[in-house]
């Protein structure tokens, strides 16, 4: 795992575009795999802030988004592919066919999740994944004790996780209680993970998943097997971290040829 500990969201939203655009540069038909929430809005506005000033191309590019809300179609304001649309996708040049996000309006949730796999697969697997973090460890919506091998399918939200989740609805008791995600498994196929945390709510979810034991408990620590994961975090995510001083010392001494 590289820890990347900045200042503020911003700058770790920098580094990370940079990543990305790093990647799309060297590989035009790169596969990105996409989170929603509060977390990678200010990536989502620097990376449309590189593809106006910048030239960043994404018309090469396909996206698998993470999850989405049963029961939410594209209409709903919370809905996450409401969302793409919002922060990202109307502000770049992503074709509109690639852009893949769970149906939170299927009929047939089972066959759908096992046909996003298959789209997944056949796109020839997400080249990065990006990450938020639940304070209580999930990433996608795999809350605590998900198999660690899942499959996209079918999750029950936590109460935690409907609370936190509940500012982007009229109230708590407006937010759907299932979910369809990406499992942990789809996840671990990715093969590059980019995992942006802020603020003091994430920091006892991100001591755990980088310093904790690998456990279903904090989903989130299965990252610890992937070979390829960079965290993003602000000085207040990163503050329960016991070794915070050595992953700062490793970033600021990296040898120039492993910089991106
Ligand atoms: C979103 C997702 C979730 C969020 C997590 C953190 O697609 O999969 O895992 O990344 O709930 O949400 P925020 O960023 O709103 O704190």
């Amino acid at each position: 795992m590289e820890i990347i500990i900045t200042s503020d969201p911003a700058t770790a939203s920098q580094e990370a575009a940079r990543f990305l655009a790093a990647l799309i540069r060297k590989k035009p038909v790169a596969v990105l795999g996409l989170a929603t929430g509060s977390t990678p809005v200010p990536l989502y506005r620097e990376l449309i802030r590189m593809h106006r000033e910048e030239g960043l191309d994404f018309s090469g590019c396909t996206s698998f988004n993470l999850d989405e809300y049963v029961g939410l179609g594209a209409d709903h304001p919370a809905s996450y592919r409401r969302f793409m649309q919002e922060n990202l996708f109307s502000s770049i040049n992503l074709p509109a066919a690639r852009i893949h996000i769970p149906d939170g309006l299927t009929q047939d949730i089972p066959a759908h999740c096992a046909a996003y796999e298959k789209s997944i697969a056949e796109s020839g697997g997400i080249d990065a994944q990006v990450l938020g973090i639940g304070s209580d460890g999930h990433v996608g919506f795999n809350e605590p004790t998900s198999s660690l091998a899942s499959r996209t399918r079918i999750k029950t939200l936590t109460q935690r996780t409907r609370s936190d989740n509940a500012h982007f609805f009229a109230s708590e008791n407006d937010v759907p209680h299932h979910v369809i995600t990406m499992g942990i498994g789809t996840i671990m196929e990715a093969r590059a993970v980019l995992l942006l945390a802020f603020g003091e709510n994430k920091a006892d979810a991100v001591a755990g998943a980088v310093e904790g034991p690998i456990t279903a408990s904090n989903p989130a620590s299965i990252l610890q097997m992937h070979p390829t994961v960079k965290l993003y975090l602000d000085e207040k995510s990163a503050s329960k971290l016991a070794r915070r001083d050595y992953y700062r010392w490793v970033f600021e001494n990296k040898p120039d040829w492993q910089r991106d």
